[in-house]
């Protein structure tokens, strides 16, 4: 299976629960390696820049709203199937629907605030990645 690596944010309601260690360790207890990582408080550009593939949709500028309420924590993951594995370990974006013992369903109050965000393709990952990283603080190991 191939190493890869993928773009994980750990959302402003997540940080505010004080559940950042809890979460890294199910990303570490999957094999995952946290290869890069910052706290930071997103601007609106910032925000708007990131999720600008779903400006059209109806709930663009409460995502936004969302993400700048509060620093995030954001961290690149790398190991085996990385961008699949780390979606599951976050289940569905919708907590109600989201599997027992996922991310979501243990720390998520509802599909506005859902913990965190995970890159949902290789190709994603890669512009995800670039978005907040230069490639000189990513360190492979
Ligand atoms: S996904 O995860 O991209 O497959 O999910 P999708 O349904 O396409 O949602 C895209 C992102 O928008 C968030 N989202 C919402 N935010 C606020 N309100 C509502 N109703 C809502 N529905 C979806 C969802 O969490 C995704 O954000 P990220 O950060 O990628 O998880």
């Amino acid at each position: 299976m191939a190493v890869e690596r993928t773009l994980s944010i750990i959302k402003p309601d997540a940080v505010a629960k004080n559940v950042i260690g809890k979460i890294y360790t199910r990303f570490e207890d999957a094999g995952l390696k946290i290869i890069a990582s910052k706290q930071v408080q997103l601007s609106q550009a910032d925000a708007e820049g990131f999720y600008a593939v779903h400006k059209e949709r109806p709930f663009f500028n409460d995502l936004v709203k969302f993400m700048i309420s509060g620093p995030v924590v954001v961290q690149v993951l790398e190991g085996e199937n990385a961008v699949l594995k780390h979606r599951d370990l976050m289940g569905a974006t919708d907590p109600k629907k989201a599997d027992a013992g996922t991310i979501r369903a243990d720390f998520a109050d509802s599909i506005d605030a859902n913990a965190v965000h995970g890159s949902d393709s290789l190709e994603n990952a890669a512009n995800e990645i670039a978005y907040f990283f230069a490639q000189s603080n990513v360190y492979s190991r």
